[in-house]
């Protein structure tokens, strides 16, 4: 897909609107387990768990006995050289791949053979590495077809157009347009979701996927192909969504970012866990140099390499 870069009047205009934006419709009421309001002790248990996960494809194995918690209430990044199992990782936990074996709990409920729309009404929402809007029909309305995966009644009650289906319809609508608002996104709710530059549809995935009231949102490089304005002003955003007590999994190549908002940092490496911890901590570990540099050669300096590996392997001389 074509970037455009031509946004930046609207982007601007997005920092004025989100800066007083309302805050987001949330099934939980913006708690979390981590919530500053917790009395000092409180366990936190883990929202997540992520444990001995395998997946094989032939001899391929983009996940090796893979295990993580992601706490409440924080912004987790799973990054990792190309190739390394990040998506894949991302597809098993949104239940688009059923893990080989081991298991994954949410809230401490089994979900490792729940089928995607169970997983989305579970309150796990995710987006695409690749774009997946419909790019004729209106921002709103892409935004309105997150909210469906999680409305009650069937298409026939809406087709019949009762009392309780257009009750549910009109509060779909109101938590669609409150999602744009809270994304900056009000203006531009009617124009078709493909006019729009791309930093923008990429939003528009991202107002989608908070339609559906997540508490744990999992987003697939939402910064690629963005430019350095764009990739700051989704950060911001993002810091907002996990204020409101939503949980991040931030798969992403942009290590700017990923350091700069992260609580947390998972390192793949060819389908294994490598590395786990602070982001300072990750980006001074070797075996995270040597995934992202692999033959070290201290003139070449790929793009993506956390920048704390960058000048330890420098520092080391090679
Ligand atoms: N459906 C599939 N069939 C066969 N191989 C697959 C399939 N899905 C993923 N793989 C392989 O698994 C490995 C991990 O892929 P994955 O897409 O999870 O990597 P990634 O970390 O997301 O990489 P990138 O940063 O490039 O997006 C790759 O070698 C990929 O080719
Ligand atoms: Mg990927």
């Amino acid at each position: 897909m074509r970037r455009l870069r031509g946004g930046s009047t609207a982007t601007r205009g997005l920092q004025a609107e989100t800066a007083g934006a309302s805050v987001l419709p949330m099934r939980n009421g913006g708690a979390s387990m981590s919530s500053p309001l917790a009395p000092p002790g409180t366990p936190i248990q883990p929202l997540l768990l992520a444990e001995g996960v395998s997946k094989a494809y032939g001899g391929v194995r983009p996940a090796q006995d893979v295990s993580f918690f992601l706490t409440a209430g924080r912004i987790h990044a799973l990054i990792g050289p190309n190739g390394a199992g990040k998506t894949t990782m991302i597809n098993m936990l949104s239940g688009i791949v059923r893990p080989d074996a081991g298991r994954l709990l949410f809230r401490g409920q089994p979900m490792q053979r729940l089928p995607p729309h169970t997983i989305c009404r579970l309150g796990i929402a995710r987006t695409f590495q690749n774009l997946r809007l419909f790019r004729d029909l209106s921002v709103l309305d892409n935004v309105l077809l997150g909210r469906h995966g999680r409305m009650r009644n069937g298409f026939l009650v809406s087709l019949l157009g009762l009392p309780v289906a257009r009750r549910e319809e009109r509060l779909a609508r109101e938590r669609a347009v409150a999602v744009l608002g809270f994304v900056g996104m009000s203006q531009l709710a009617e124009l078709p979701a493909g006019s729009l530059p791309y930093g923008l549809q990429r939003r528009v995935e991202l107002a989608r996927a908070l339609a559906t009231e997540p508490e744990l949102l999992l987003l697939d490089e939402p910064a690629a192909g963005l430019n350095p304005q764009e990739t700051a002003e989704l950060g911001q955003l993002l810091l907002r969504i996990r204020d409101q007590g939503i949980t991040i999994l931030l798969v992403e190549h942009h290590m700017d970012l990923v350091m700069a908002i992260s609580d947390h940092v998972v390192v793949l490496d060819y389908g294994e866990k490598i590395a786990e911890g602070s982001p300072a901590g990750v980006q001074a570990d070797p075996r995270v140099l040597e995934a992202y540099l692999g033959a070290p050669d201290p003139e070449d300096t790929p793009d993506g390499v956390p920048d704390g590996a960058a000048a330890q392997h420098a520092a080391a001389g090679g």
